[in-house]
């Protein structure tokens, strides 16, 4: 795994911009994974910035990673919004290029996951759960999971409660996700955190044993990761 360590989010957020700039500027129509949450929100800002400048998303498609069940495309705290708000309604991609998982049923999943074999995501951008999950695969998700229904961790609820009025019991109990084994086929993994509540989450990914107890530490075997951090995010790891 490739580890820049920035002096704060702005940075962080402009550092892994860079990446995903290489890959657009040479491939118009790329196929890039994205995240929801707080940590790629600056990434998306950078993107957003680039469509300023003259670049163009409108043969870029994209395929997110997660979705919670029980709650409307609509609704403003569906993933699906998050993704329209936070980048989709900045930049002039086709929204019928633009899949975010939706559903509860193992159809929904096998549907979902069958798009997925259709393309080949060339990046996958992923955010970390305290718990070292990567999209909603919770710890002691087997490693070739694919997209599945998950049942969401209290942690994992109540690290979400900021985004339901603070209030854990409004937070969904399961999530539509694509699993670690999805994941992993994507030719290209940037991964970005950032606070100290992330730091013990980030040393047992890079430094870690290669365990289900931390989801992303499957990520050690993928041969293409990158991973932007600020400095406290970084503050545990011991080189
Ligand atoms: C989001 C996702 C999650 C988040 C993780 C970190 O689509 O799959 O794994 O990346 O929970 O969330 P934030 O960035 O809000 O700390």
């Amino acid at each position: 795994m490739k580890v820049i360590v920035c002096e704060n989010y702005d940075e962080m957020s402009a550092k892994a911009f860079e990446v995903i700039k290489e890959l657009l500027d040479v491939k118009k129509d790329a196929v890039l994974g994205l995240a929801t949450g707080s940590s790629p929100v600056g990434l998306y800002k950078e993107m957003i910035q680039y469509h300023k400048d003259g670049y163009s998303y409108k043969d870029i498609k994209s395929y997110n990673l997660d979705e919670y069940v029980g709650i409307d495309r609509k609704d403003p705290q569906s993933y699906y919004t998050f993704m329209y708000e936070n980048l989709f309604k900045d930049i002039d991609i086709d929204l019928n290029n633009t899949h975010v998982p939706y559903g509860n049923t193992e159809a929904d999943c096998k549907a979902y996951e069958d798009a997925l074999s259709e393309v080949s995501i060339d990046l996958q951008v992923l955010g970390i759960g305290q718990n070292g999950h990567i999209g909603f695969n919770e710890p002691g998700t087997p490693f070739e999971t694919l997209t599945h229904i998950v049942d969401l961790t209290e942690n994992t609820r109540e690290a979400n409660a900021r985004f339901f009025d603070n209030d854990i019991n409004k937070v969904p109990t399961q999530a539509i996700s694509m699993g670690i084994g999805t994941i992993m086929k994507s030719k290209k993994v940037l991964l970005v955190a950032n606070g100290e509540n992330k730091a013990d989450a980030i040393k047992a990914m890079i430094e870690g044993p290669i365990d289900t107890a931390c989801a992303a530490s499957a990520l050690q075997n993928h041969a293409d990761v990158v991973v932007v951090l600020d400095k406290a995010a970084a503050s545990k790891l011991t080189k």
